[in-house]
């Protein structure tokens, strides 16, 4: 099933290219569906048949990717306006809120997101969810110092903690250094509100809910390609 998944992500990652326009300010995402768009791009860029464009990624590993693949590429600093951001999602909803996260990225994709006019998000149909929450963690960015104290007023919110490690057990730092609470909360019924709950607390920089920030969402499905739109 893992071909067949990163087909169906290969899929999405062409329709959301064909988005893209001469002169605008591309942003990336993280994940292994974002960097299909990449490998996309790359080669749409080497046969001319997109030019004059920008990429702003939103990564340390998708500045190497983009690196490597000889794509301009700038800043959010240089381009503080983005015309278009392609970005992966561990879970969609029905009114196209998400979770993000699972690779670690989401405070930049975040922070791109906002940055961006429109945030087209892409998935295999394995993605899509009824309610957020009901397959995925909620993470939740957590600076280093007193982090136990966060994992435990994220308990007292309902959700089980558990913090993100490596296969040799250790603490998995993000790009900024610090680390994430996985929160598995099940179904969550008022997402709006959790997110409020989580974010009111020092020691707490971000988490994975996306709510209201993705424009369109194409989703890669064994029968084609379907565009959701708000
Ligand atoms: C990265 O931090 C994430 O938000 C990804 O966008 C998300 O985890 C999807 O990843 P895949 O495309 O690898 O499934």
């Amino acid at each position: 099933s893992g071909d067949v998944n990163r087909e169906l992500k290969k899929r999405a990652a062409a329709k959301a290219v064909e988005l893209i326009k001469p002169g605008m300010v591309v942003g990336i995402g993280h994940g292994s569906t974002a960097i299909e768009a990449v490998y996309c791009l790359a080669s749409l860029f080497e046969t001319g048949k997109i030019r004059d464009i920008v990429v702003v990624p939103c990564s340390n590993h998708m500045v190497e990717e983009t690196r490597k693949l000889g794509i301009p590429m700038s800043t959010l600093e240089e381009h503080p306006v983005v015309d278009l951001t392609i970005d992966g999602a561990d879970e969609v909803d029905p009114q196209l809120n998400l979770i993000k996260g699972g690779g670690g990225a989401f405070l930049h994709e975040k922070i791109l997101a906002e940055a961006s006019r429109r945030e087209i998000i892409i998935v295999d149909e394995t993605k899509l969810s009824p309610i957020l929450g009901t397959r995925w963690a909620v993470p939740v960015e957590v600076i280093s110092f007193g982090w136990r104290s966060q994992a435990e007023y994220l308990q007292t919110l309902g959700a089980t903690v558990k913090l993100r490690q490596d296969s040799s057990c250790n603490p998995i730092k993000t790009d900024q250094g610090n680390l994430i609470l996985d929160c598995r909360f099940g179904p969550i019924a008022d997402p709006v509100r959790l997110a409020g709950q989580i974010k009111g607390r020092a020691g707490i920089v971000e988490h994975g809910l996306f709510l209201g920030l993705a424009s369109e969402v194409i989703v890669g499905c064994r029968s084609g390609v379907c565009h959701l739109k708000r």
